[in-house]
């Protein structure tokens, strides 16, 4: 068991799904209680941020979605998941991942290559859906060649396989009070921590975000009050970053 107060008190685990996401916003609407989580071996339709495909196969990874019952209008969705990036990023470093760190909005990488990522969906009034995907075991080189130049493994980087009972009740456990923080205190509560996991090394371009919406390119600063990305152009012209495609450069 995780050392949780309610997150993971309720666990759903099935061998394969369309998006372990579906199946929580499926159990959220039903009723099914704040915390629960959902897990599967493999999703047939993982999705990322922006409609991406997230390549789930079976065996090798965490494909988790976490019920919490809150009340968070759309605008808060985004603030969420960076709360959720923090305790994500101290169970990869706590796994032994040390150089894990946070590339706005939901990416957790290593050295630029992506080793998790975070989607926060909405689940009717008061409830929302986390879902969260950590390349577990096996090599990156054996996800798809569009994703695997740029994605790395916990085993890749440690060496070693991860066992994933033991990493989930980990992961369960750093969540939680991030998750609670935010919810109590919101961006403030939260945004000292995430800048203090932020790649700030990265070179990032960012699509339509300068006045004419171009892409621009600069590094990440840290965060904005509201949770917006604060990005340093090459010109030393400072950005506000509320989406968008963010690549790495
Ligand atoms: C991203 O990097 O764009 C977010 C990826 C989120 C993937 C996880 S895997 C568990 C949950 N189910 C999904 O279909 N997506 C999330």
């Amino acid at each position: 068991m995780s050392a949780t107060t309610w997150l993971g008190g309720e666990r759903i685990e099935v061998a394969v799904c369309t998006s372990t996401n579906d199946l929580a916003l499926e159990r959220a609407r039903a009723g099914a209680p704040h915390g629960t989580v959902v897990i599967a071996d493999a999703q047939t339709a993982g999705r990322g941020r922006l409609g991406r495909t997230w390549a789930s196969p079976p065996g090798r990874s965490l494909y988790l979605s976490a019920i919490v019952r809150a009340a968070l209008p759309l605008a808060r969705l985004a603030p969420l998941t960076l709360a959720v990036g923090v305790g994500a990023c101290d169970a990869v470093r706590g796994e032994g991942v040390t150089a894990a760190a946070l590339k706005w909005p939901n990416d957790l990488v290593v050295a630029g290559r992506k080793l998790g990522g975070i989607l926060c969906e909405g689940a009717g009034d008061a409830a929302v859906v986390v879902g969260i995907g950590v390349n577990l075991n096996g090599s990156s080189g054996e996800l798809p060649p569009e994703v695997a130049a740029r994605a790395t493994t916990i085993a890749d980087e440690l060496g070693r396989w991860v066992e994933r009972a033991a990493f989930t009740d980990r992961l369960l456990a750093e969540l939680e009070p991030w998750i609670d923080r935010f919810l109590a205190g919101g961006v403030p509560a939260i945004a000292a921590p995430w800048e203090a996991r932020m790649a700030a090394e990265l070179r990032l371009r960012v699509d339509r975000v300068g006045p004419a919406g171009q892409p621009v390119t600069g590094v990440a600063l840290g965060l904005d009050r509201d949770g917006a990305l604060r990005l340093r152009d090459d010109d030393g012209v400072v950005h506000r970053v509320h989406a968008g495609e963010i690549t790495i450069v």
